[in-house]
């Protein structure tokens, strides 16, 4: 099964509780604001208000449900049509409207927008996956920026080396890996053996992969133990160079 196929499968079977993440929420409240600041001095009450965002690989659609309290003009992508119709499915059924043709089905090598239509991108653990041996993380970032406005802000989480996804992960050469999860393998019900990533190696790398495009580019590491299951994600901010 390709990637594309297991993923629609598996969220077809997903019972989604359509919860934000965590950090996302509080990067957008400006709980980091001494760092990140997305708000511009501005209360997170008015500031994101039509604002275009892209919410990049939404999965089921989880947080939108918070961009769309935020009040932000809403796009997404998923790598299937079957995707993009049950992320439409669940938003209506957490009362949200968003009209169907907002969410196109691309993959972070192509993504289905025109230039310049974003002020905001988010990729919450997405930008990282691979097509296949032959693509690159450049691709990915080079589309951010591409559908970013100058000015506009990338958001991002990516695993880390020391995330139980990785751990075991046979490598591609440079910084690419094929999946075979050693801790948690049945998560998803197998979903990630095999995936392909880009598995960032630490801040710098991720600050040494924006800087031609991304300015300031601002890191927070994230190390904890889930029970066992040791979970390591960057995540970061970085704003599109004007021109
Ligand atoms: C870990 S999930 C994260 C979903 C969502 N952003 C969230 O926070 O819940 C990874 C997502 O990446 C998508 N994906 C897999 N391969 C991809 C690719 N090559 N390009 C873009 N997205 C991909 C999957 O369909 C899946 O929804």
């Amino acid at each position: 099964m390709n990637e594309a196929a297991k993923w629609t499968e598996y969220y077809s079977r997903l019972d989604s509780l359509m919860a934000p993440n965590e950090y996302l929420l509080k990067m957008l409240l400006g709980r980091y604001a001494g760092k990140v600041d997305l708000l511009g001095g501005a209360s997170w009450r008015t500031a994101f208000r039509g604002r275009r965002v892209l919410d990049m690989s939404c999965g089921d659609g989880r947080n939108i449900v918070l961009l769309h309290k935020l009040g932000f003009d809403i796009s997404a992508t998923e790598i299937s049509d079957e995707i993009c119709d049950s992320v439409h499915r669940n938003l209506a059924n957490s009362g949200i409207d968003l009209a169907r043709d907002r969410l196109r089905t691309g993959s972070n090598a192509a993504v289905p927008f025109d230039s310049a239509s974003f002020d905001f991108v988010i990729s919450w653990n997405a930008v990282y996956y691979l097509d296949d041996e032959s693509d690159t993380i450049d691709r990915a970032l080079g589309e951010v920026a591409r559908v970013l406005q100058p000015g506009g802000w990338f958001i991002c989480s990516v695993p880390g080396p020391r995330c139980y996804s990785v751990l075991g992960a046979h490598p591609l050469g440079g910084s690419r890996v094929r999946l075979e999860p050693a801790v948690n393998a049945d998560w998803g019900g197998g979903l990630q053996k095999d995936a392909i990533y880009h598995l960032f190696q630490d801040p710098a790398e991720v600050g040494h992969l924006l800087a031609p495009m991304f300015e300031p580019v601002q890191v927070s590491e994230l190390h904890w133990d889930g029970f066992g299951v040791p979970l390591h994600y960057f995540i970061f901010a970085a704003r599109r160079r004007p021109g």
